[in-house]
């Protein structure tokens, strides 16, 4: 008999067709699957393949059954899945790394054009039928070179951020866990405390995964550390950052502006947040090119198929111990 997989969304691509060469395969369609349905769909099964947006914990993994020996999850960050609860169980939690890194370092860069030249503004600006005529005070924004840019979290991202930075003639200061001094060295950048970093930054851009330490991590106190003319981009967790800290610090203008693709609950973005003239949102899509997409799909394929099939895939995130 077949080894059994759900997959919980439709992928881009191919690769599920793949995967049905060798396990037996059941897709959720192209809607969100409730939770009363993921429960019920894992029944039995060998392998999930799961999006950041479903709740992999110790009763799915109850739900799931003995069986159930690999959860690759359709994502570089994996804050939705119980890693402690995989262990005890010795089921192998997987991402995606690697191959969203540019797109979501563009991502950043992206939002934080947007927001210092205003193009979202002006985009709103015409078609709202505001437009007359080209004036000399219009919608005036603020240039990137020789501005500061601290990237928070040193990862894949926040490293591939720190070159498009450099490559815009940007100063570039970061933060993070661990220091890296030969890297330092090598691209031209500076560590500092995040106290710091968030004192001499003209922008500051968020890259770090959302666990118990970074949770939270910039609030209310951090906020007020930041230049008043500053602008914060989070293309990282929406949970990295107290959001509704946030909203006051851009409505009394403790900060200048802020570039945001995630937030606390992405299913329900705050009205105040919404109405702020001061900030670009966007849906969750710092991932979202095609290139991405299908390597993201190959990945989490692979990493299911190698488990399956008895051997230890590439992208592990748990059982370090
Ligand atoms: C990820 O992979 O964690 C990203 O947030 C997806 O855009």
């Amino acid at each position: 008999m077949k080894q059994r997989v759900f997959v919980t969304h439709k992928l881009p691509g191919k690769e599920i067709d793949k995967l049905k060469e060798d396990f037996e395969v059941d897709v959720w369609s192209d809607k969100d699957i409730g939770r009363k349905d993921l429960i019920d769909k894992v029944k039995g099964v060998d392998g999930i393949i799961s999006l950041l947006t479903e709740k992999i914990d110790k009763e799915v993994m109850d739900a799931a059954g003995e069986n159930l020996k690999v959860i690759a999850n359709y994502a570089v960050g994996f804050d939705n899945v119980d890693c402690e609860e995989a262990d005890k169980r010795k089921i192998v939690v997987t991402n995606t790394p690697g191959v969203l890194t540019e797109s979501v370092a563009e991502h950043a860069i992206g939002l934080m054009f947007s927001v210092m030249k205003r193009i979202t503004e002006g985009d709103k600006f015409i078609r709202e039928g505001k437009f007359a005529g080209w004036e000399p005070d219009l919608l005036v924004g603020t240039g990137v070179r020789d501005k500061v840019l601290g990237v928070v979290g040193l990862g894949r991202i926040g490293r591939w951020t720190v070159k498009l930075a450099n490559s815009l003639g940007m100063k570039v200061i970061y933060h993070s866990r661990t220091r890296d001094e030969e890297y330092e060295e090598m691209e031209g950048v500076v560590y500092h405390s995040l106290e710091q970093l968030l004192e001499m930054s003209d922008v500051v851009s968020l890259s770090v995964p959302l666990h118990d330490d970074t949770k939270g991590m910039i609030g209310k106190k951090e906020l007020k550390l930041m230049k008043r003319s500053a602008v914060l981009i989070n293309t990282a967790r929406g949970g990295v950052v107290e959001e509704k800290d946030l909203i006051e610090a851009l409505k009394g203008g403790v900060i200048a502006g802020a570039g945001l693709d995630v937030f606390w609950d992405e299913s329900k973005i705050p009205v105040d947040l919404i109405k702020l003239q001061n900030v670009t949102l966007t849906p969750h899509i710092a991932s979202a090119t095609i290139e991405a997409r299908l390597s993201m799909a190959k990945l989490a394929v692979d990493s299911v198929r190698s488990v399956l099939l008895g051997r230890m895939p590439e992208m592990v995130v748990n059982m370090k111990k």
